[in-house]
């Protein structure tokens, strides 16, 4: 029998087991900093899902339901980053706790304005990424490192398709008909 399993008190040394649930064996791998700014993150993500699901509601209304589809579509991506961070955070023994989400943004003037709020925002979200990478830099947590790639890479997508929608909707405005065909 394994000499580790014959106690239920042993504590694992976290740096000779494999890690597959951090947290079950009592081993916490991120930082108390670490942990908090992923929990940021985390709410950011809600937020991103909440405020695309609301560009969706406003399209929804307007009958444009291709909009809004693509809308909600973006909404159930940034839901799944949370659950991403979400898993992550159990992952290496953390925990998470979640924050209120701020209500978005439900008016928009034009169809222009809600793809350039959604660059804007995009330039944020991609900011406060880079953030906890040089957090986690600085802490030589090469794990979240690691982990927070994913997200390096997503960002630059994001932000580039959120620019090319904005340059689309500067050429058709808010015509209906540039709007169908587009
Ligand atoms: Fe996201
Ligand atoms: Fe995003």
């Amino acid at each position: 029998m394994n000499p580790n399993l014959r106690s239920n008190f042993y504590i694992f040394d976290c740096s000779k087991v494999l890690i597959v649930n951090a947290a079950m064996r009592g081993c916490k791998m991120i930082t108390k900093s670490i942990q908090t700014a992923l929990n940021k993150q985390l709410n950011a993500e809600f937020y991103s899902s909440y405020f695309y699901l609301s560009m969706s509601a406003y399209f929804e209304a307007k009958d444009l339901q291709g909009f809004a589809k693509w809308f909600r579509m973006q909404a159930d991506e940034e839901y799944a980053h949370a659950m991403k961070i979400f898993d992550y955070v159990y992952q290496v023994g953390g925990e998470v706790v979640l924050q209120k989400i701020d209500g978005p943004k439900t008016k928009w003037n034009s169809f222009l304005e809600v793809f350039k709020d959604t660059f804007v925002h995009e330039q944020k979200v991609t900011k406060s990424i880079n953030a906890i990478v040089d957090l986690a830099q600085k802490e030589k947590d090469h794990a979240t490192v690691n982990f927070l790639q994913w997200f390096v890479g997503e960002q630059v997508e994001e932000e580039a398709t959120a620019q090319q929608n904005v340059k689309r909707m500067e050429m058709i405005g808010d015509s209906k008909s540039g709007v169908y065909a587009g």
